[in-house]
């Protein structure tokens, strides 16, 4: 996937974080999505969309682009001037109840969102699995703590995240927590190479998040943290 084809779309507006189309081409690089126009993908906390334009583009299938926080309506604004409407449908619905029809999705993504609301055992067997079908395949990007701090989130990371410091967890605690299942064939779950590239596009921005986040750049996120990439294949 060629990232810079996007590159008219990835604003300080769209952007709600490290760069999502970094994370998700890392992701596609490593497990290229086959998917035809029938085929339904699940973005989910797909923020203002942008991933799930990718998606649309890269693989034709349909995209339900689901958030919580952003509503269907500015998302289908969005993606009705991206010329995308129709083949990517907006949502908001809360990952933790979702209500689609069972066993439909083909393939579920999630870029910078699933540690807001995956953080606990089972949630992936009970919240997630029945709505994808057999064959299916996952595609999660999170950022996260590096291994070798694992367990210590709240002491390196309050100052730049407060409360939510827990939420960061490393490669090996989102493995433990991911669990298995009989339709679950294979779990992979690593520390992804994107890091510098995402964070720096993201820096570069005028967001003031963004700026927030300069701040706290050199001491604590670079030193401690990483980008989880998890691949799930029913
Ligand atoms: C940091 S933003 C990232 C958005 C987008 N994926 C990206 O990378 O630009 C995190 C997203 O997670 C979504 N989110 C958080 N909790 C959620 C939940 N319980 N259900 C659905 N989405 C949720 C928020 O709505 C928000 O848009």
């Amino acid at each position: 996937m060629d990232i810079s084809s996007y590159k008219g779309y990835i604003s300080e507006e769209t952007m709600m974080g490290p760069n999502s189309v970094r994370i998700l081409a890392e992701l596609l690089e490593r497990h290229p999505l086959q998917a035809s126009a029938h085929d339904r993908i699940l973005d989910l906390g797909c923020g203002t969309g942008l991933t799930s334009l990718v998606l649309a583009k890269e693989t034709g299938a349909q995209i339900y682009a689901n958030d919580l926080w952003v509503s269907g309506e500015d998302n289908g604004r969005r993606f009705a001037q991206w010329g995308v409407n129709g083949q990517v449908i907006p949502f908001r619905q809360d990952a933790k109840e979702l209500h689609f029809e069972k066993e439909q999705f083909h393939a579920l993504v999630s870029i910078d969102a699933y540690h807001y609301f995956a953080g606990y055992r089972g949630f992936f067997q009970e919240k997630l699995l029945p709505f994808l079908r057999d064959g299916a395949e996952v595609l999660i990007g999170v950022p996260g703590l590096k291994d070798a701090y694992r367990g210590r989130a709240g002491e390196l990371l309050s100052g730049w995240l407060g409360g939510d410091a827990c939420m960061l967890k490393s490669p090996a605690q989102w493995r433990e927590l991911t669990g298995s299942h009989d339709r679950m064939k294979s779990v992979e779950i690593w520390e992804m190479d994107c890091f510098n590239e995402a964070w720096s596009d993201w820096l570069a921005t005028e967001n003031k998040f963004a700026a927030g986040d300069r701040q706290h750049f050199e001491t604590v996120i670079k030193p401690y943290t990483c980008f989880v990439g998890m691949y799930i294949k029913l």
